[in-house]
């Protein structure tokens, strides 16, 4: 552990040393934090962006915030913590952002009470829960809210530890220490969180407590996370009490009493309390006698490997028990490490609802996964670790891809970290959580990831034998059966559940498997990026997989027909035969069980990256492709209703969701680069603001809010390959540190776009000075990603065919004979 502090600290001074000069501007002034806090119905959370709001640092482990409970629950989503009405349950100290499914984390928690006289029941929160009064205010690293019974909560957090700030009105004084806290599931037993027990202690003077909470199952049904506990209050109470009592929890089947008894009263034992083998819940009660109005200030420590670090979290990170200059040491470490990473004009003349969208954006893709070097329970190692991947899915369609270029440091430490798991637990994860991989969607997304990083020249201390290795794996060993009840047929942990059939047949077959035609697409750029790797760590395997990645091309049906469009990935038997009455313009509930996962065959029929080529001879050649392009961004188009859950997305291809995030730029394939820059500003403008519902669905750990990032920028990568399509930028100057510390200069002469202007087609293009003539670079063109230089693009409102060069490549290209691999 000495060794990796001292390793991390001389990593951070070499990042404040290159970066001092461009940091006296504050960019998290523009950071709204409640951006995908709201969704479509307005005052409820469902179908929005799932996010935390609270205090966090960059991959803070900590993010401390409330958590709430919002009726009716089936218009809430409880994920993130915070909902806008929900009445406040706890303040606890994990939390993920943006995710959907079964809610993970919300413990370890604590709740200020002005009464503990009855009717309040300590083990039952809907006798104390609170509404709050007001306005909730939040920005980087701080937030405040008012609670009915007066008690105004302040938060901040630093990486391990949180900071909590009570201000009590006259009255009664009291913070309950709940250890069987965690965010529930309220209608859905089988992957709900539940409590397994804990353990509480109060030191002698009373204003230090101590102990651990374990918290199991949860979206990916993993085992207990157990979390070390260090908590401490400024004044010291005048009544510190434990107790513990009957594990009651409704939701969870574990534990349920099925003859309606009545939430039972908590028995207090003095000084500590410990669950026994009936995991009985624990917690404590501190009380304070003086009746004036007063503050009470509480800072905690956890961790998952000891008490002692808990504690030593919470001496050394919260030294000063300072609100106001712990929330400002947070903003800096933003501003340094993150927001200045992309710098544009923040003068009087700058657009600021531009800015808030940029750098919240940045914001809401830096909160997880959560860094935890010096935080892995299960191995012992040197490697760096991180958890909270949820999910590879959603993050390797483009947000590894900026990471990369403006977090070299950070990336290439989750890199590690993913290649560790494999050597340790024997797979890479698509997701990750509480310690434990799961849930795969469709393919082994980590392979892409991998690939994208290494296509690019990441290397540094990454082991690439083992990485190499682990996505190998990926495409050869079917994983265990995890017994999910969600898919009776193949593992949801790890690895591809179908690869039984995807090895022999070529594709993934709709009769034996589950979501054949998303997981046949996904297979396919699995597989390329295993080749991409090979080419350089075992090239004798590289012609192997670049072969198997053309295994869409047999589960596609070329004489599908739908919308007078013919031809389409369809489910196919293992017989040989496809799904002919298939509905290729609806999936159904898009779900485990069914033959497409959040995408129906048609807009599966575009996700063909690294073989854009053969997709378009596919569909016709380029004259037809563009017609079927056209039309999937048509109004009304859509079959599947995604009602409350859709902001009203009536396109078939649906922006608010990951596979079709690259579907607008696909008109660079044509060279109608201006087509792709119309679509996707479109996209841009009618789905993203800057208000709590100004993201179209759960912010999927930031890929939402980093595919408008992209957008901004003028850029898209393509995932799996060093390319990048070039677009058309939304500031006319932006300089973003790439590489560690060097700086590329997008340029955008005569952008005028404001207010319904359209003068943001592109005109010409040129590269450090030189004449561009393709619609795409690629990574080391002109040591652009690695040393720097300037991109510089003309703008105009003329809808211009400006590139005459290549378009962009198909690295994946393969040609099947006879439809046969
Ligand atoms: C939630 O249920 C209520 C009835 O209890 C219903 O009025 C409402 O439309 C439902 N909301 C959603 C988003 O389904
Ligand atoms: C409130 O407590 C009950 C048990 O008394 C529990 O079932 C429920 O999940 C809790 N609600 C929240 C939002 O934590
Ligand atoms: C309580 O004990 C802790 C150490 O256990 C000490 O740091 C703290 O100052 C004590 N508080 C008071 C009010 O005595
Ligand atoms: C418990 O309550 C439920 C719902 O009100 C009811 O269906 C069930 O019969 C009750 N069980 C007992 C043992 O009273
Ligand atoms: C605080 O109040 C409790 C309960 O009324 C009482 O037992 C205790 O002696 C009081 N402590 C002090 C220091 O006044
Ligand atoms: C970008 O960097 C150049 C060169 O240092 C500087 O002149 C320009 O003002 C910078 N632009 C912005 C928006 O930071
Ligand atoms: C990389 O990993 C391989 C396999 O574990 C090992 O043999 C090799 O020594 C490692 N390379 C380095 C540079 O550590
Ligand atoms: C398909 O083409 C036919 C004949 O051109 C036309 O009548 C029909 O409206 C088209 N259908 C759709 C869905 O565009
Ligand atoms: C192929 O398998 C499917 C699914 O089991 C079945 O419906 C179909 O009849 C089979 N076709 C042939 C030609 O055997
Ligand atoms: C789409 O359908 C809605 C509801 O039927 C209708 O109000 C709207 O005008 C249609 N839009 C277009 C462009 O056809
Ligand atoms: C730039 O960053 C690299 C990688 O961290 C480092 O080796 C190099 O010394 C840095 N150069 C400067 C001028 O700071
Ligand atoms: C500022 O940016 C927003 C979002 O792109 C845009 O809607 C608005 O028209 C811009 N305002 C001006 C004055 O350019």
């Amino acid at each position: 552990m000495g060794l990796v502090v001292v390793l991390r600290t001389a990593f951070l001074f070499s990042f404040i040393f290159c970066v001092l000069a461009q940091n006296d501007v504050d960019y998290s002034q523009f950071v709204n934090p409640f951006i995908g806090s709201e969704g479509a119905i307005p005052g409820y959370a469902y179908g929005g962006g799932d996010i935390f709001v609270g205090g966090a640092v960059p991959f803070g482990m900590v993010k401390l915030g409330i958590d709430t409970y919002e009726e009716p629950i089936n218009q809430s989503a409880l994920n993130g913590g915070w909902t806008p009405k929900g009445k406040v349950t706890g303040i606890s100290m994990l939390h993920e952002s943006g995710t959907g499914g079964g809610a993970k984390y919300g413990y370890p928690a604590q709740m200020p009470l002005t009464s503990i006289d009855a009717p309040v029941n300590l083990l039952d929160n809907l006798t104390y829960w609170q509404t709050r009064v007001g306005e909730d205010f939040a920005r980087v690293g701080y937030y405040r809210t008012l609670f009915e019974s007066g008690v105004t909560v302040e938060l901040s957090a630093t990486r391990h530890a949180g900071l909590y700030q009570y201000n009590f009105p006259s009255g009664g004084k009291h913070v309950l220490v709940d250890f069987s806290h965690y965010i529930p599931h309220p209608t859905r037993a089988w992957d709900s969180q539940f409590y397994t027990g804990g353990e509480i202690d109060i030191h002698p003077n009373g204003s230090i407590y101590t102990g651990y909470t374990s918290i199991a199952n949860g979206w990916n049904l993993g085992p207990p996370v157990t979390v070390f506990v260090c908590g401490e209050f400024d004044e010291t109470p005048d009544e510190a009490r434990a107790f513990s009592g009957k594990n009651t929890f409704p939701v969870g089947r574990h534990f349920r009493s099925f003859n309606n008894e009545s939430t039972p009263q908590p028995t207090f034992h003095g000084s500590q309390s410990r669950s026994g083998p009936m995991s009985d819940r624990v917690g404590a009660i501190f009380s304070w006698n003086s009746t004036s109005e007063s503050q009470i200030k509480s800072r905690v420590g956890v961790s998952f490997v000891s008490v002692e670090k808990a504690c030593a979290y919470k001496n050394q990170e919260l030294s000063s028990w300072d609100i106001q200059q712990t929330a400002q040491a947070v903003r800096d470490e933003w501003n340094r490490d993150i927001f200045s990473k992309i710098r544009v004009d923040t003068g009087p003349s700058a657009n600021k609802t531009r800015l808030a969208l940029l750098y919240s954006s940045l914001y809401f893709m830096h909160l997880i996964p959560s860094e935890r070097i010096g935080e892995n329970p299960l191995w012992e190692s040197d490697e760096p670790y991180w958890d909270d991947f949820y999910t590879m899915w959603d993050l390797f369609r483009n947000q590894v891809s900026l990471w990369h270029l403006i977090q070299p440091g950070y990336y290439e430490s989750m890199i590690r970290s993913l290649i560790d798991m494999f050597k340790h637990e024997g797979f890479l994860p698509d997701g990750r959580s509480g310690n434990y991989n799961g849930l795969v969607q469709g393919g082994s997304n980590a392979d892409n990831v991998l690939a994208d990083a290494y296509v690019k020249g990441l290397r540094g201390s990454i082991n690439w034998t083992e990485g190499y290795a682990a996505v190998k794996k990926d495409a050869e060993v079917l994983p265990f059966w995890d017994v999910n009840p969600v898919d009776p047929q193949g593992s949801l942990k790890e690895g591809r559940g179908a690869l039984d059939d995807w090895i022999p047949l070529g594709y993934v077959s709709a009769d034996r498997n589950t979501r054949a035609v998303s997981k046949t697409v996904e297979y396919s750029l699995n597989d390329f990026a295993v080749s991409q790797i090979a080419a350089g760590e075992e090239p004798g395997d590289q012609e192997l997989y670049l072969r198997r990645s053309a295994g869409w091309q047999l589960s596609w049906d070329r004489e599908a027909t739908s919308r007078n469009f013919t031809g389409f990935v369809m489910p196919r038997y293992a017989n040989g035969s496809f799904h002919k009455t298939y509905d290729i313009t609806d999936c159904g509930t898009c779900n485990w069980e069914d033959e497409s996962y959040e995408g129906t065959a048609f807009e599966y029929s575009f996700v063909i990256p690294h073989d854009v080529e053969t997709m378009i001879q596919f569909m016709g050649g380029p004259s037809h492709f563009e017609e079927r392009l056209d039309y999937v961004f048509q109004p009304n188009t859509s079959s599947v209703d995604l009602g409350a859950n859709g902001l009203g997305i009536t396109t078939i291809n649906n922006v608010a969701n990951e596979p079709d995030f690259g579907t607008p730029y696909l008109y660079n394939y044509l060279n109608k680069q201006y087509k792709s820059v119309e679509r996707s500003r479109q996209l841009a403008n009618d789905f993203y603001f800057n208000t709590s519902n100004g993201i179209p669905g759960n912010s999927d750990a930031g890929a939402l809010n980093c595919w408008l990032i992209w957008q901004m920028l003028g850029l898209y990568p393509i995932v799996t390959t060093p390319v990048y399509l070039l677009e058309s930028p939304w500031f006319d100057d932006i300089n973003i540190t790439v590489n560690h510390n060097k700086t590329l200069r997008i340029r955008a002469e005569g952008l005028d776009d404001g207010d319904g202007r359209q003068g943001y087609y592109v005109q010409n293009v040129s590269i450090n000075g030189k004449s561009w003539n393709k619609n795409w670079f690629e990574h080391e063109d002109l040591g652009i990603m690695t040393e720097g230089g300037e991109i510089s693009f003309l703008l105009g409102t003329e809808m211009k065919v400006w590139e005459t060069g290549e378009v962009p490549p198909s690295p994946g290209h393969v040609v099947l004979e006879d439809g046969r691999r």
